[in-house]
């Protein structure tokens, strides 16, 4: 069963300096995209930086107003719902940044930071302590973290805490935008890991926002490619990576860094 359904949908921005290339006036960020996502099911959405990804999950939880298009979330149209329906589809749909610390309140504590999501769904003040223990506890951090606050963490460790917030919530989906793209290489493994295996024990259904080719083909079942607002491709993760049909998802694949040194030095020569 379809959980989201993305039909034509599509933003323009005014163009800044009142022309854009093309002759129009406006930048076309997201220009009449369709897709669907199952229940349970990860989406890779990948494309390079400007080809319209994070409008995209922006106009999806209508944390942006559409020109055109729809969505349909567990058959609601989301671009339709009055604002007292929008802030329960609000707890429905959880959105993972690049980096949370610009979305964290800095005066809160982590343990308030996961409370106020809490809050949300209405957990009753006496057992909210130990339900932020065990949402620190699902992003395998120690319970005693709740009493400090954002700033004291890594990177890695913020992300971690920005994932106990979205599934705090419990929402029934999520948008990872950029996730790990702003940590180091051993720092996005141990994140990518840890998101593979919280999608596997929940079951989430995901949008995946990445630039990065190696790390989708971890995390989705499909991946859809954009480019310049349009959705130039859409296929199994396994089909993308083994026999890409666009010229533009070839040289994205062949933009991924190799691993394998030896492969790498034979690719050069
Ligand atoms: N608020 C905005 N106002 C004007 N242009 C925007 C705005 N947000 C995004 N854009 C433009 O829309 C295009 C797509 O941006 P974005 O969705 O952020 O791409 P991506 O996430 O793939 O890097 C870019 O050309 C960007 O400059
Ligand atoms: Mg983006």
């Amino acid at each position: 069963m379809n959980l989201l359904e993305v039909r034509n949908l599509t933003k323009h921005f005014p163009a800044k300096s009142g022309m854009t290339s093309s002759g129009g006036n406006v930048v076309k960020a997201v220009d009449g995209v369709s897709f669907n996502i199952a229940q349970g099911e990860v989406l890779g959405l990948v494309g390079e930086s400007g080809s319209g990804k994070s409008t995209t999950g922006r106009l999806i939880l209508r944390l942006l107003e559409p020109t055109s298009g729809n969505v349909h979330f567990e058959g609601k149209d989301v671009f339709a719902l009055p604002k007292h329906q929008l802030r329960e589809l609000r707890k429905e749909m959880q959105i993972v940044f690049q980096d949370p610390y610009g979305a964290f309140n800095p005066r809160l504590t982590v343990g308030n930071i996961i409370g106020e999501a809490l809050e949300l769904r209405g957990v009753p003040k006496n057992s909210r302590a130990s339900t932020v223990a065990h949402y620190l506890e699902m992003v395998q951090m120690p319970a005693n973290v709740a009493s400090r606050y954002p700033h004291e963490f890594s990177g890695g460790q913020r992300q971690r805490i920005g994932i106990a917030r979205a599934l705090a919530v419990e929402p029934k989906f999520i948008v990872a935008d950029e996730p790990v793209s702003a940590l180091d290489v051993s720092t996005q493994a141990e994140i990518v890991n840890l998101l593979l295996d919280l999608q596997k024990r929940l079951n989430l259904t995901m949008l995946f926002i990445s630039h990065d080719l190696s790390v989708v083909r971890v995390l989705c079942d499909r991946v859809a490619v954009m480019q310049n607002g349009l959705l130039v491709e859409v296929a199994d993760s396994e089909q993308i990576f083994r026999a890409p049909q666009q010229e533009y998802t070839r040289e994205l694949l062949a933009a991924v860094p190799i691993p394998d040194p030896a492969r790498a030095r034979r690719k050069a020569a």
